[in-house]
């Protein structure tokens, strides 16, 4: 028989300056704002039949303190650190130390940017990473870590 399957609930992190989207570098980051990315997360959301929750600091401490206390209420997290994804070890260490499955998602192409943003000490410990397709690479992030937890979950992946 088949068994109902329980609703994904992903949770959304956005890092340090991703509040200044919209007017932020437009020609790198493009022109909308963080509300409007959230809006396209949630109907995006709405369409898959999953839920999202979203939450943005710009203060490191604070992302750390959000992934801890959606650990065991979340299936799985996207994540944008924005710089800290090039810095951070304690973001990395809160990743993993929750055993949440996540996503790391940016707006820009890292690799065709400045050598410092080329390293992601988030990337290793991620399902998987997609950068460089603006508000489309937090949505096909959405979309692609939702099919991994099905896939998962129904027993399907290798
Ligand atoms: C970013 C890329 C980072 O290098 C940068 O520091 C950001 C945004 C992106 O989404 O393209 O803040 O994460």
């Amino acid at each position: 028989m088949a068994r109902e399957r329980e609703e994904l609930d992903i949770g959304v992190i956005h890092g340090p300056n991703l509040n200044l989207l919209g007017r932020r570098e437009p020609e790198i980051y493009g022109r909308m704002t963080l509300d409007a990315v959230d809006t396209q997360l949630e109907a995006l959301a709405d369409d898959l039949g999953v839920s999202v929750r979203t939450f943005q600091s710009n203060s490191e401490g604070a992302l750390i303190d959000q992934i801890h206390s959606w650990s065991g209420e979340v299936s799985g997290l996207l994540i944008n650190a924005g710089a800290y994804s090039h810095t951070s070890i304690a973001l990395h260490d809160a990743l993993l130390g929750v055993e949440l499955p996540y996503v790391e998602v940016h707006l820009s192409n890292i690799y065709a940017r400045e050598e410092f943003r080329h390293h992601s000490h988030l990337a290793g410990g991620a399902v998987g990473v997609i950068v460089g397709f603006g508000v489309e690479s937090y949505l096909l992030g959405l979309r692609a870590l939702c099919r991994w937890l099905q896939g998962r979950d129904s027993g399907l992946e290798d």
